[in-house]
């Protein structure tokens, strides 16, 4: 056992769920299921993952139950997954029987991508994409996404009507059934990066005067309502993890809380709704979220302070075992094995957060849990692991 490493593998109580360590897969988009559908490739490389002593694996992004859930987002879609219909529902059955049998706990990550989808894409183009005030950003953020894709998602369409929110929510209670009749150990839900969920918190997306807009509170109204209702499909101890980031990709430099107080405001009505676990989307988990604020405090990154003002557990990300985050690595063409394991559990020792959450290194290796737990090296990252289905 790798000492620095051994207070990740305490096991963990999540609702009713036990998990053997605090490692889990975050969520990362795969484009490998044809017409929504994940075949026996999706089922074998989640079967790695779980072969690899994984505490916990999120699925990449699943499509809810929602005609306008899923299309080109400017990220590069092709087969995105989505979570209705015999064929992926069954899909979707054997990639939780192959995850199980090898030992492991999965979650799928449900998704809707609001304003992020381009009008006329995805499996029902006819659809219109969902804008709670039809507004897909400011002009002048920072992005990544392509300047065609930015200028024709600027123009501004219909905000939602009051049917197609509650159509949005009760689509999200359909799915999360369809998880639990897949046999899927609990539900994570995409709050962040700029889609759906994260449209209504955000105030530049949300400019609603009615009462799903308005102060941060009435703006996480929308994102209590899907938890409730997921809550009210599910049962009271299946977990939930709930993923919020600042950050979009409309706007990397966007904010939803500049204080402690406003981040309560903000996910205090979501923890209320019924939420476990918060997981806090930073690209650098090493980094302070508010680093005014005075002592110890102003160490803290963004899961530390989402688990202070919730109660609730949380879970961090960002740059785990690499030097260089996500859209860093894109930008400079790659990332390097970090030795920054010793700096996360400073953090992990503190309390700080109870799971952390490994993307890109579980990607390249599918042993990384189980090498953690052994202390052997892991194998060296390449961005050829971001396309593949290792
Ligand atoms: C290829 C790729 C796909 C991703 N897809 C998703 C996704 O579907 N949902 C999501 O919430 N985050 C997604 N992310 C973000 C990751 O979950 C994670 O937060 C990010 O990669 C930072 O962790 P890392 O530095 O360990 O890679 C994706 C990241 C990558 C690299």
């Amino acid at each position: 056992m790798d000492t620095l490493l051994a207070p990740l593998f305490e096991p963990l109580r999540v609702g009713s769920l036990r998990l053997k360590n605090r490692i889990v897969m975050a969520p990362m988009t795969r484009n490998y299921s044809p017409d929504g559908v994940p075949g026996e490739n999706v089922a074998s490389y989640y079967q790695r993952r779980a072969e690899g002593e994984t505490g916990l694996i999120i699925t990449e992004a699943v499509g809810i139950d929602h005609p306008a859930a899923l299309g080109e987002a400017g990220i590069g879609e092709s087969d995105l997954p989505h979570l209705y219909g015999e064929q992926a529902l069954n899909g979707w059955r054997r990639v939780v029987a192959q995850v199980h049998d090898a030992g492991g706990v999965v979650f799928p990550q449900l998704w809707h991508q609001g304003v992020m989808r381009r009008q006329g894409t995805g499996p029902h183009p006819q659809v219109a994409s969902m804008r709670p005030s039809g507004i897909w950003g400011l002009p002048g953020g920072l992005t990544s996404s392509p300047d065609f894709y930015v200028q024709s998602q600027l123009v501004p369409t219909q905000p939602m009507t009051e049917r197609d929110i509650e159509e949005v929510i009760e689509a999200y209670a359909r799915s999360a059934m369809h998880a639990l009749e897949c046999g899927f150990d609990g539900i994570a839900i995409h709050g962040g990066h700029g889609y759906l969920i994260d449209n209504f918190l955000w105030s530049v997306t949300n400019q609603r005067s009615d009462m799903w807009g308005g102060s941060r509170r009435e703006r996480s109204r929308f994102a209590a309502e899907v938890v409730r209702a997921i809550r009210r499909a599910i049962g009271p101890d299946m977990p939930i993890v709930f993923r919020f980031s600042q950050w979009k990709q409309q706007d990397f430099k966007a904010r939803l809380a500049n204080s402690p107080a406003e981040l309560e405001d903000v996910l205090a009505p979501i923890a209320e709704a019924g939420v476990d676990v918060f997981d806090a989307s930073v690209r650098y988990f090493n980094r302070a979220e508010f680093p005014e604020q005075a002592g110890p405090d102003g160490e803290m990154n963004l899961a530390g302070w989402a688990k202070r003002v919730t109660g609730c557990l949380s879970m961090t990300v960002g740059g785990v075992g690499l030097n260089n985050g996500m859209y860093d690595s894109n930008k400079q063409g790659g990332a390097q094995a970090s030795n920054n394991l010793d700096l996360l559990m400073e953090r992990f020792n503190r309390g700080e957060f109870d799971l952390v959450g490994v993307g890109r290194s579980i990607l390249q290796d599918p042993q990384w849990a189980l090498k953690a737990r052994q202390g052997q090296a892991f194998d060296p990252f390449s961005n050829e692991a971001l396309s593949g289905l290792n």
